[in-house]
């Protein structure tokens, strides 16, 4: 069987930081976001090949990983002419003539669903295609959808206006489809699964079926998302590495160098090679990555600073986040609501 990993939107929502490094590689602690989905996928030995759809910088994420092997998997990709829309990138990505299910994932989304259940259900109900819902508190920046009392979908609306809202369902992202039943969509044509297909399978009164899941699912998508997902693998809300087990502690690699005198506050992240001066506090929420300098006296609390960002004497930051190869003068006072791309200088003394 295989997974189809879309890949290839540009992130709009998370820029400037998904400028020079497309969404689905934004690192999370020491990884690349969709390590968490490729590691998901394993639970599925059928699943003998993942392939990425991309579009967006397409080789910056085949550099991350290759052939998948160093992930015990096979990863082939498919790089689309123009961006082709969620529908037209499957289509696209299945190749001609596709047979039996396919399993699909947005590729910003993280969850602990039961996979192998999904495609369980899609198989006993004989389904032509399975998604899964998860319930939110306001779907107006989802797709919303209704079913009946036996899982079988009755609408399919996204992004739908406040008076639209008839329930909290919506689409997470992850679906299995039959390849047959991709016919409906045109080749090489920009396509919305979520306005075409889905919608087609409702009005043609196909077997269209609802796995609801009520755990751990979020959309990294915007930037209060993205540091949503820090801090619930932080505070073992999703458990997951590199906290496993380590929930509300400071996990601090071995290849750091922390001075004596540092204040270091769980739970928060270090990564290798980062150097912690002496009189340093890092806070609750940190995540401090790979080859950071963080100067004497300066204080992190909360920040979310992406690798090789020099942060100098009696700096404050708050909650904010930073790309890669930043730098934060001394005694600089940045605040939280600050997103920042890579190589951005903010120079001594300043307050943003
Ligand atoms: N290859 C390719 N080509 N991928 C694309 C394209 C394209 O043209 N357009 C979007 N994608 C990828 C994105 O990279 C992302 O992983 C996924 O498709 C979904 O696109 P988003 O732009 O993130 O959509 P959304 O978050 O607004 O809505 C979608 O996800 C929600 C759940 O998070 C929809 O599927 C909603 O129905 C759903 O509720
Ligand atoms: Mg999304």
């Amino acid at each position: 069987m295989k997974a189809i990993l879309l890949a290839g939107g540009q992130g709009s929502r998370l820029r400037p930081l998904t400028l020079n490094t497309p969404k689905p590689i934004v690192p999370i602690f020491d990884r690349p976001f969709l390590r968490y989905q490729i590691e998901l996928l394993k639970q599925v030995p059928e699943i003998d090949e993942i392939i990425l759809s991309l579009n967006y910088q397409p080789r910056r994420i085949e550099e991350v990983f290759a052939d998948g092997a160093d992930l015990g998997v096979t990863i082939r990709y498919v790089v689309e002419p123009q961006p082709l829309g969620t529908g037209g990138a499957i289509k696209f990505a299945a190749g001609s003539a596709p047979t039996g299910p396919v399993v699909v994932f947005n590729g910003d989304v993280l969850t602990s669903v039961d996979l192998p259940a999904v495609i369980a259900l899609h198989r006993e109900r004989q389904a032509r295609a399975t998604i899964v819902l998860t319930p939110v508190d306001n779907p107006s920046a989802y797709g919303l959808v209704e079913t009946d009392g036996q899982q079988n979908i009755k609408a399919f609306l996204e992004k739908p206006s406040a008076d639209q809202i008839t329930c909290d369902t919506i689409n997470a992202g992850i679906y299995v489809i039959e390849g047959e039943t991709l016919d409906r969509i045109p080749v090489d044509t920009n396509y919305s699964i979520e306005r075409g297909y889905f919608p087609s399978l409702i009005a043609q009164q196909e077997t269209f079926v609802a796995y609801t899941y009520r755990g751990y699912w979020i959309d990294i998508g915007t930037r209060e998302k993205y540091q949503q997902v820090h801090h619930d693998i932080m505070s073992g809300r999703f458990p997951a590495p590199p906290f496993e087990g380590l929930a509300g502690q400071a996990v601090v690699s071995p290849d750091a160098r922390i001075d004596d005198g540092v204040t270091i506050e769980g739970p928060c992240f270090i990564d290798a090679g980062a150097v912690i001066k002496t009189g340093a506090r890092i806070g609750a929420n940190s995540v401090i990555g790979a080859h950071c300098h963080i100067g004497e006296g300066a204080v992190v609390n909360g920040a979310i600073l992406w690798p090789h960002t020099w942060v100098d004497k009696h700096a404050h930051l708050g909650p904010l986040v930073a790309g890669r190869h930043c730098q934060f003068g001394r005694n600089v006072e940045v605040g939280g609501a600050a997103l920042l791309g890579d190589k951005s200088i903010i120079t001594d003394y300043s307050r943003v």
